[in-house]
């Protein structure tokens, strides 16, 4: 069987993630967080002191990009791969409401974009791929034969992403989380190099009101329809 490149990008939140590695597990593919990457990225210009809520220090980070090397190990009892900072597991790190404060500006830097699209294509280039993120369909993977734009009300997806974090112990309140998830949407979408858009050949999957099963049974049709059609 022929195997495809699969695109999903999206706003935050959509439930990308949890349906990118149900379908790379269902098909034996890889499945690649790509903003996993952007937000080790930023943990490591909060360990180094180079962002603050009142500063960003571009140029010391784009100087230390080399010396940046993230990766991703599989994790057999979880059964997906954690992201790496220069060999520390930090999946767990990555996830704070501080992190996400961050992340878009560190993910508007052109140098930055660069180094992980670079390591993000060289993942992808034996296909058999399932990569979210906010520009896979429209810069990693133009060529990518299935891609999925979700979307759903901010609202619901603050929702959703409040109960992820109350859930790990972390102090946050909605509000919070909501003027989070605004922002970065705003960020992403507006951003000179690599903006959040709906690629022309993506379909775009509304899942305000889907459970995850219903969004998993429709996107593995759309799945299995494509394989098809490339057979
Ligand atoms: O999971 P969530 O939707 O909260 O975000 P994420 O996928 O972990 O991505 C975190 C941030 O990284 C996004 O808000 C973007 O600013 C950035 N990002 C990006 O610019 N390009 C990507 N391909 C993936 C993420
Ligand atoms: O990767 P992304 O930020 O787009 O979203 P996610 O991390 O996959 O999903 C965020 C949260 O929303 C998770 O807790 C999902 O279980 C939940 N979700 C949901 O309850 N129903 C959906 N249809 C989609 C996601």
């Amino acid at each position: 069987m022929n195997k495809i490149t699969i695109a999903i990008d999206g706003f935050s939140s959509t439930g990308k993630s949890t349906v990118a590695k149900q379908i790379a597990k269902h098909l034996g593919y890889v499945y690649v967080d790509s903003g996993a990457m952007y937000r080790a990225v930023t943990l490591y210009a909060m360990q180094k002191g180079l962002i603050s809520k009142s500063d960003f220090n571009i140029e010391a980070l784009i100087y230390q990009l080399p010396s940046i090397n993230i990766s991703f190990k599989f994790n057999k009892s979880l059964g997906f791969a954690e992201v790496y900072l220069n060999d520390v597991n930090v999946e767990k790190e990555i996830r704070t409401l501080e992190v996400s404060s961050f992340v878009s500006k560190v993910a508007e830097v052109s140098e930055v974009r660069q180094k992980l699209v670079e390591q993000q294509q060289k993942m992808g280039k034996d296909k058999g791929v399932v990569m979210d993120g906010r520009d896979i369909g429209t810069v990693v993977f133009p060529d990518a034969e299935l891609k999925l734009f979700m979307t759903a009300s901010a609202e619901t997806r603050a929702k959703r992403r409040y109960e992820e974090l109350v859930e790990r112990g972390d102090a946050v309140n909605f509000e919070q989380v909501l003027k989070n998830v605004k922002e970065r949407d705003y960020i992403d979408s507006n951003r000179e190099d690599s903006p959040l858009i709906k690629a022309k050949d993506a379909i775009e999957v509304d899942n305000s009101n889907m459970t995850l099963k219903e969004q998993f049974d429709k996107i593995i049709q759309l799945v299995k329809m494509t394989i098809e059609d490339c057979e």
